[in-house]
């Protein structure tokens, strides 16, 4: 095969175009030589390609922001590195960017990487999740994340919890008081309801992975105390790499959504949690993904009565997971 220099835009759009036609024409990797031209100028394989846009190449999401990321850091070696990764991506392995240990991988998180630094904060976590890592090493990351401003005030990131190789995660919406204060999910008045729930239907809680869909607690300070504040859309947009981050490690047979907020977050805006829980449905992050009450919604209750017919609802849903 004989040596390609390809001219191109260096921008992430210039690559891209570039690389597509080059996928196209089944070029591998070790045969392109990626020349910078000046901006403005046409992307000399585009310019001449003739063959028909035959479908366009499908790559994880998760590859185009990380692609994105990198195209920005100033290392003239990118292109190569992300043209290697499209092409591995395509033509060997297409969950590669899961494999953490895998060189190419990391080098690709680390030109990600060098893009991030210096950016400023409250643009969310994307930029500061390293790609295919696993759960030891977002859990590392995640303590010094500044991608929105709830960090300022919080006292630490409360990471998710649990084995690795969990069958079961389960997502709350964010930590509380107690949970701020120890560092790890559900460890205060809900997850006295939640653990007594888990008992009652016969899960382990040492054997399930329990995380919150935003991972600092967002609070208002009243005299002495600190009263929860739901999140809003965009903090939740902000955290949410490091929730798929999480799935994306463990790939879990179940997933299980406490709460109408985690709900929303994995089934969508219209999910209706009264309506719409206690239902097996396939989703991108589990074969069986469920939506039951959120353990503080059974403290919410308007008198004793109402608290057990909600308890017995989330425990009625948390039995179809033991039993699942
Ligand atoms: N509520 C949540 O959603 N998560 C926690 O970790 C604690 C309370
Ligand atoms: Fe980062 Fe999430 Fe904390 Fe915001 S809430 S700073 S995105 S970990």
């Amino acid at each position: 095969m004989s040596v390609r220099a390809v001219e191109f835009e260096p921008t992430f759009e210039g690559w891209q175009a570039a690389a597509r036609a080059l996928l196209r024409e089944g070029v591998p990797p070790a045969d392109v030589r990626w020349r910078e031209t000046a901006s403005g100028a046409q992307p000399s394989l585009i310019a001449d390609a003739t063959a028909p846009s035959s479908g366009a190449v499908r790559v994880p999401r998760r590859f185009l922001d990380l692609a994105r990321r990198a195209a920005a850091a100033p290392d003239p070696a990118r292109w190569q590195i992300l043209y290697e990764t499209l092409w591995r991506l395509v033509h060997e392995n297409h969950d590669l960017l899961n494999d953490a240990r895998d060189p190419g991988v990391r080098r690709l998180s680390a030109l990600a990487k060098q893009e991030s630094e210096g950016e400023p904060e409250g643009e969310g976590a994307a930029r500061l999740v390293p790609a295919g890592a696993g759960l030891a090493e977002l859990r590392g990351a995640a303590a010094s994340c500044t991608g929105c401003d709830l960090y300022r005030h919080a006292t630490q990131t409360v990471f998710g919890r649990g084995p690795a190789d969990a069958r079961i995660v389960l997502v709350g919406e964010q930590p509380g008081d107690q949970e701020d204060l120890k560092g790890a999910p559900f460890v205060g008045p809900a997850g006295e309801v939640f653990d007594r729930a888990l008992a009652d239907v016969g899960l382990e809680r040492e054997r399930l992975y329990v995380t919150n869909a935003v991972k600092h607690f967002k609070f208002e300070e009243r005299g002495k105390r600190r009263i929860h504040q739901t999140p809003r859309a965009n903090e939740l947009a902000a955290c949410r790499p490091w929730l798929d981050a999480e799935l994306a490690a463990i790939k879990p047979e179940i997933l299980v959504c406490l709460g109408a907020t985690a709900a929303r977050a994995i089934f969508g805006a219209g999910f209706r949690i009264m309506k719409d829980r206690g239902r097996f449905a396939a989703t991108r992050w589990a074969p069986r993904t469920i939506a039951t009450l959120h353990p503080s919604a059974v403290l919410r209750g308007e008198d004793p009565a109402q608290e057990a017919k909600l308890y017995q609802m989330l425990v009625e849903d948390l039995r179809l997971v033991a039993t699942a």
